[in-house]
């Protein structure tokens, strides 16, 4: 089946912020800022940390760098991506994880 054309919802575990429809392959980083989602981004280049998120979904394996920021900043987390390197291929769930 063809990915064309195809949009994936990201909610979030925050109900004050509504999904979002976002173009499969897209990077969240160029559709989500502060006034539609509670997801932050600082750097969007992977190096940063700061948008470090918890996910629930099915998404493509993180590479490797995104691999060590994560050991870095959730180490104990399966669920952690950072959201700057994420291109949507399906439906997720997102809430930012705070580290103060
Ligand atoms: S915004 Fe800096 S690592 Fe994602």
């Amino acid at each position: 089946m063809s990915t064309e054309n195809k949009r994936h919802l990201v909610s979030f575990f925050d109900p004050a912020f509504e999904p979002v429809s976002i173009e499969h392959g897209e990077l969240l980083s160029e559709v989500l800022d502060a006034k539609n989602s509670p997801l932050l981004f600082g750097c969007r280049t992977g190096i940063c940390g700061t948008c470090v998120i918890e996910v629930e979904g099915e998404l493509p394996e993180p590479d490797e760098e995104e691999i060590e920021l994560l050991e870095v900043y959730a180490p104990d987390n399966p669920k952690a991506r950072l959201a700057c390197q994420i291109e949507l291929t399906d439906a997720i769930r997102v809430r930012p994880l705070n580290f103060d």
